[in-house]
């Protein structure tokens, strides 16, 4: 957003002075392979000029070919902008474009930008890109509470009518960004959906449990989005410990759950696997954060237990669940009851 941001307001300021920039902005993520990259970049600069001669090529040649004439002709900086530069499949195509003025193809130069996530992206790169990529280095650490506060305040501005927001929210969601590694997308998707939920229970003012609601529906959110890219024997172990839950409601031990197992697995025609294996289940189903495994002592003569408790709403995780169709004949039976 930074890297936009100023490259269009260097834009302006040229288009005030009677001068011209171009900026090409590349999302690697989709451009990841040489060819549709260059033909992309070309045909942004036939469009930023309006005489250029329409030229696509086949094969990586050509389009280079194309690519030192558009500069050429073009009288002016032109920046390329490499967003999510780690996703290129041939980085090094990054030194070809940056060298070009230097091996004699153009007289001109282009500005290379290049923005990533990824720390060891640069390490690993060969020398001579590394040469070219690093010569301005820019480290943007992720915001804090008070920065994100700032800019949740400027949205709010916008978006909300005046005395809407009671005190507590904006700070509210700024901590939760700034927990989750100073994320402004998070902060203000909480923000914003902390306003309609006040809407949705007809409320004026965006209030505090409105914000924790927000809160705890993305996590939801998010757990029932793990929990449907779940194979087929983790989420029959996870809807044997939800179906468990729901008839004892406090807590269900492990021991109880390889016979609700085997029976799901009767219903819906799966080979099940020994407790061992849905031990480890457990186990992944925990880590993922789905529910918790804990161990409870009853004494010296009953032992050690450990105790399974889902973390989500089990309603929400049996409705994912029996969305996959491998579970349909499971959903019928419970339809029925
Ligand atoms: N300083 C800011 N002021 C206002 N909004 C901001 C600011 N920084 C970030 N945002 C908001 O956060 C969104 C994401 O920012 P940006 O696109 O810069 O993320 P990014 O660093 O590229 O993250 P990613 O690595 O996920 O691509 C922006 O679209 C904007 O809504
Ligand atoms: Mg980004």
């Amino acid at each position: 957003m930074l890297t936009k941001l100023i490259t269009s307001e260097i834009a302006l300021a040229a288009e005030n002075l009677g001068n011209k920039v171009i900026v090409v902005y590349i999302y690697c993520e989709t451009l990841s392979a040489p060819s549709p990259m260059m033909q992309y970049i070309n045909q942004s600069l036939i469009n930023s000029m309006h005489d250029a001669e329409k030229l696509v090529g086949i094969t990586m040649a050509k389009n280079f070919d194309y690519f030192y004439k558009l500069v050429d002709k073009f009288d002016g900086p032109i920046l390329l902008i490499f967003d999510e530069i780690d996703k290129l499949k041939h980085p090094d195509i990054i030194n070809q474009i940056a060298r070009i003025k230097e091996c004699g193809f153009t007289k001109n130069n282009v500005c290379v930008i290049g923005i990533t996530n990824d720390t060891n992206f640069y390490d690993n790169l060969n020398g001579r890109t590394k040469s070219v990529l690093g010569q301005n280095e820019l480290y943007i650490p992720p915001y804090d509470a008070e920065q994100l506060n700032d800019i949740l305040t400027s949205r709010a501005n916008a978006a909300f009518v005046e005395g809407s927001l009671e005190e507590m929210v904006i700070p509210l969601c700024a901590a939760f960004g700034a927990q989750e590694n100073g994320d402004a997308r998070t902060a203000i998707d909480i923000l914003r959906t902390s306003g309609d939920i006040a809407d949705q229970r007809n409320s004026k003012m965006i209030e505090e449990i409105d914000v924790r609601a927000a809160k705890e529906g993305m996590e939801l959110n998010r757990q029932l989005e793990v929990v449907g890219g779940l194979p087929t024997q983790t989420k029959s172990v996870l809807v044997a410990c939800a179906l468990k839950y729901s008839k004892n409601k406090e807590s269900v031990e492990t021991s109880e759950i390889y016979a609700e197992y085997l029976r799901i697995c009767e219903i819906i025609s799966v080979e099940p696997v020994k407790p061992r294996r849905v031990n480890d289940y457990l186990g992944e189903l925990s880590v993922l954060g789905v529910l918790s495994v804990n161990k409870i002592s009853r004494g010296r003569r009953r032992g050690v237990f450990n105790v399974i408790r889902p973390l989500a709403d089990t309603g929400a995780l049996m409705e994912v669940i029996l969305q996959d169709y491998r579970f349909e004949n499971l959903k019928r039976r419970l339809e029925r009851v």
